[in-house]
């Protein structure tokens, strides 16, 4: 699982929106995300249409040990869940005062739910107490947006220096991976130059042993969009209420990008499983990411072309663009394996074209595709019999 804290101790700089819309974007792509509010304004849990008093244990019940992590999250969109807050959540930091090792209760939480999902984000508040801390602790990640106005850089300082301080305190290996510009306005002068500000100071970092050198400006900038404002008051992520609209495109672009960078970091073709989600999309089938690393996997030797073809088939998708989605994919590994399970019902070649039917349909029948079957049966069978 990828652990990022999306934090920054100054109010208003697209915190909440962009925990909601890259997890939002990331479950449409299909990978299992968990958001977690940890702002008693509770703002994302509203963003995600839930109403915080109702909610059921959340944060609050987390932190003073009084409900289990599992029964605190909740599904709130495919593949997308949420542990929410209310407004207890401001009691928790002076209720927790004399308890030991505070710091640390998300963290040990989290620990459990690990193996349910790939991505977790968790909203920071606008601060850098307790609340904070605990998010710093769970994670291996912080992201900082920033609004890229001439006070964006105040008070940056000693936010890298709260990450540093619990890097070397508490959780080691603790880094800044990311800066995010948020509500840019080309238009205006500024924010290019904080932008050129922002840059030369991380270069400086980059070889050091700071906890922010490996950190980039994410590429893909967040533009400044009237539609992001709307969104929360309906409950709605932007895909669900403008899903054309350069809102909606941004955040798409920050998930995809975030995606690369943990499917590269674990040794994957990223290029590659793109490729594939693209061509899910030409296609019309809904994109999934996971089931694309299944099958760039495949290509490379496990899901075999087969595998694959029963599964999108169970999905309910039609063989033609089965098919097209497959061709070209039989791999030599695929043809063996075709092959053994020919020799295991059929002794002869065939020798003529009735023969040749009733295997070639045989192999069908097993998933195999026609591609295969026509490359496996022309060839000279003495060979291998
Ligand atoms: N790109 C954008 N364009 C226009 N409005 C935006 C954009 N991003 C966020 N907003 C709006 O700006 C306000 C602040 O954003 P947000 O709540 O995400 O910031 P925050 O850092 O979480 O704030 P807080 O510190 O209070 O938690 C919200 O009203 C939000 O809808
Ligand atoms: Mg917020």
């Amino acid at each position: 699982m990828r652990t990022i804290a999306v934090l920054n101790q100054k109010g208003g700089v697209g915190k909440t929106t962009t925990v909601t819309n890259t997890a939002a974007a990331l479950a449409r792509m299909g990978a299992r995300v968990l958001a977690i509010d940890l702002d008693p304004q509770a703002h994302l849990t509203i963003h995600l249409g839930v109403e915080p008093d109702s909610a059921g244990p959340g944060a609050y019940e987390i932190l003073t040990q009084s409900a289990d992590i599992k029964d605190a999250i909740r599904q709130v969109r495919d593949n997308l869940c949420l542990i929410p807050t209310n407004v207890n959540l401001v009691g928790a930091e002076s209720e927790l005062v004399s308890v030991v090792g505070r710091e640390v209760i998300l963290s040990e939480a989290v620990e459990t739910v690990e193996d349910r999902f790939d991505y977790l984000f968790i909203d920071c508040p606008p601060s850098l107490g307790l609340l904070t801390l605990n998010a710093l602790a769970a994670v291996k990640e912080v992201l900082i947006p920033l609004q890229p106005h001439f006070l964006a850089l105040q008070g940056f300082g000693k936010l890298l220096q709260t990450v540093e301080i619990v890097s070397r305190r508490i959780n080691p290996g603790l880094k800044v991976s990311g800066v995010l510009l948020c509500m840019y306005d080309s238009r205006a002068l500024l924010p290019s130059e904080v932008k050129a500000d922002i840059e030369q100071f991380l270069r400086e970092a980059r070889g050091t042993r700071s906890a922010w050198s490996e950190a980039r400006i994410i590429p893909r900038l967040i533009r400044r969009n009237i539609k992001l404002a709307e969104a929360p008051s309906y409950g709605k992520t932007i895909f669900e209420y403008e899903p054309g609209c350069n809102g909606a495109e941004d955040y798409a672009a920050v998930a995809q990008y975030l995606h690369k960078q943990t499917l590269t970091a674990a040794g994957l073709p990223a290029d590659e499983i793109e490729a594939v989600i693209a061509r899910m999309g030409e296609l019309g089938l809904q994109s999934d990411s996971r089931f694309a690393e299944a099958f760039v996997r495949g290509k490379a030797a496990r899901f075999g072309a087969s595998r694959l073809r029963n599964e999108l088939a169970r999905r309910g998708i039609e063989r033609e663009l089965i098919d097209e989605a497959l061709a070209g994919e039989c791999t030599e590994s695929e043809i063996e394996r075709a092959r053994s399970v020919l020799h295991g019902r059929f002794r002869e070649a065939p020798t003529d074209a009735r023969e040749w039917a009733r295997q070639a349909r045989f192999l069908q029948t097993r998933g195999f595709a026609p591609d295969l079957i026509r490359k496996l049966l022309k060839e000279p069978y003495d060979e291998s019999a």
